[in-house]
Parts: structure tokens; sequence; C-alpha cells
């Protein structure tokens, strides 16, 4: 596996595999990886891609200065995870590069209006420009022909694909199935912060949302039944709502078809997020 650190050398190392012919895949993280990020890296191999992990933690995706700070850094680990599930290249890219204006606000933003701004937006004004600032860079400085994504951050998915469509960049956006510990939680680097209590109240999420695809909707008896499974377990709820897909809008119980349902919940002090697919039916 080769380490890369210089934003030069990452651009060189990129266009040298594509000269030769390869696809390259792309798999963006920040670190503390687990296996929803394995699974990321397997997906990039199965289509035989040239795959380009990057690690990079960014702040201007942290509304919350405690969260940045409080973001779990295990890059000895990752390192040793990457090369053995066989990632290419890590990129581990410095700050001075990634935003040299850092700590001080960075001039450009990529901003995708309503879908950032809806769910994980609402309540965390920011997160999202930043989400797509950075993809953009990674993809810019990059170039692959697919960026792997897990569906675990839904609304994350559905931001990029919308920006990866507006600004006409030439990469496959692929998302990949959320991967769940074997009690249903799912896999996510805030885990860890989770002690035993605090876990069981954190399985309150998935079940939920098994509640909601059991139903079959409509939609306000879903939102109704998930809150409800939340705040039985103590989690203090963010939001459980059902959406259209594509445009995360809050359906109404006129809806019918595949939706997706999303809950955000603060569990002991950690935020969570989880979501499905479910199947919409009209309300009587
Ligand atoms: O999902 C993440 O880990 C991050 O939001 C991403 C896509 C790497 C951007 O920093």
């Amino acid at each position: 596996m080769q380490r890369v650190v210089g934003i030069e050398q990452w651009r060189r190392l990129a266009e040298d595999q594509r000269g030769a012919g390869r696809r390259i895949g792309l798999v963006a993280t920040m670190g503390a990886l687990h296996r929803g990020h394995q699974s990321l890296i397997a997906a990039a191999r199965a289509n035989g891609d040239y795959v380009i992990m990057t690690i990079f933690v960014n702040p201007r995706q942290f509304n919350d200065p405690t969260d940045l700070r409080a973001y779990p850094r295990t890059p000895e680990a990752d390192r040793a995870l990457a090369e053995s599930m066989g990632v290419d290249a890590l990129v581990e890219p410095v700050m001075a590069e990634m935003w040299p204006a850092y700590p001080d606000p960075t001039p450009t933003t990529v901003s995708v209006a309503g879908l950032g701004d809806v769910l994980e937006g609402a309540g965390r004004p920011g997160h999202f420009d930043g989400v797509a600032s950075v993809v953009a860079k990674l993809a810019i400085v990059t170039g692959p022909s697919r960026a792997y994504f897990g569906e675990k951050d839904f609304q994350q998915l559905a931001v990029v694909r919308r920006m990866v469509l507006d600004l006409g960049l030439d990469v496959e956006v692929v998302g990949c199935p959320i991967v769940r510990d074997d009690d249903g939680l799912a896999l996510s680097s805030r885990n860890v912060r989770l002690g035993p209590e605090s876990r069981l109240r954190a399985l309150s999420l998935s079940r939920a949302l098994g509640l909601a695809g059991d139903l079959d909707g409509p939609a306000s008896a879903m939102r109704a039944a998930m809150r409800a499974t939340m705040e039985a377990a103590g989690v203090v709820v963010g939001y459980a709502e059902v959406v259209d897909p594509a445009t995360l809008r809050a359906l109404d119980d006129d809806a019918v078809g595949r939706a997706r349902a999303l809950v955000a919940g603060v569990v002991d002090g950690v935020r969570l997020i989880d979501n499905r697919e479910v199947e919409l039916r009209r309300g009587p």
C-alpha cells in the first residue's frame, strides 16, 4: 500500500493510475475505521478499482468544537486495516493543503441548498456544506471513476449525489448497504463512546426503524411509532421522519410506495443516526 500526504504527490499518483488505464475507486473517510468502511473497500475491490482511501477529519463539517475534539482518532489501526483490506493508496492530507485558511473560515464553499438544510442539517447548520466542500475537493484531486459512500449516512449520500449532478463531476456515486452489529446497531465511529447501558438505549433506533418497516405505512403512523419507541428507551429524539429518498422531503399520508425512514437521537451525550427503506400504503 502506498502512503501519500502531499496534495501534488496524491494528484500525480492518481494521474499515473488513470494513465495506466486503471479506474480509481475513492473511499473517503475520517478514520476510526470499522466494518462499515471495510464494506466500502470491499465494494471498490469487487469492481476492480484501484482503491484510494482518504483519511481526513474535516473540521468544516463539525459545528460543535467539542464533537470535533471527541471524534475518535486511531491512525495506526486505520493504516493497518487499510493495508490488510487491500487499499492501494492511503492518502492522509494535511490541514494546510486541504483548508489553507484554517482555522479562519475557508472562503470557498460548496452548498447543496434544500437537501443539506433538513434533518441532520436543521440541527447542525453548515454540516453538509462542510461535507459537500470536502468531498468535492477530494474528488477533484483524486479524479475517481467511482466514489463509495455508506447508506448509513443517507442524507450525506443524497447531498453528494446532488452535488455530483449539479457540478457535472465525472464520478459514479455508489451507495453501499448499512453494516450492523449482531444486535442491530448500525456501525458508526461514535459507537465506541457508548457504555453497555447506553448501547441498550441506542438499540431503540434500529428497533424503531424495524417497527416502521413492519407497519407498511402510512407515514404519520410510522413517525409516531418510531418516536414513541425511542422516547420509551430514554433517547432524546432529534427526528423520526419518513421522506422521499431523492429529495428528502417529508411525505404525508397520501404518499405511497418506497420511502426512507430516518431517525436521529442523542443517547447519553452521543448523537446517533440510522435509516431504512420502508413501503408506504395509503392511510385509512
Ligand atoms: O462520512 C464521512 O466519514 C465523512 O462525512 C466524509 C464523507 C469522509 C467527508 O468528510
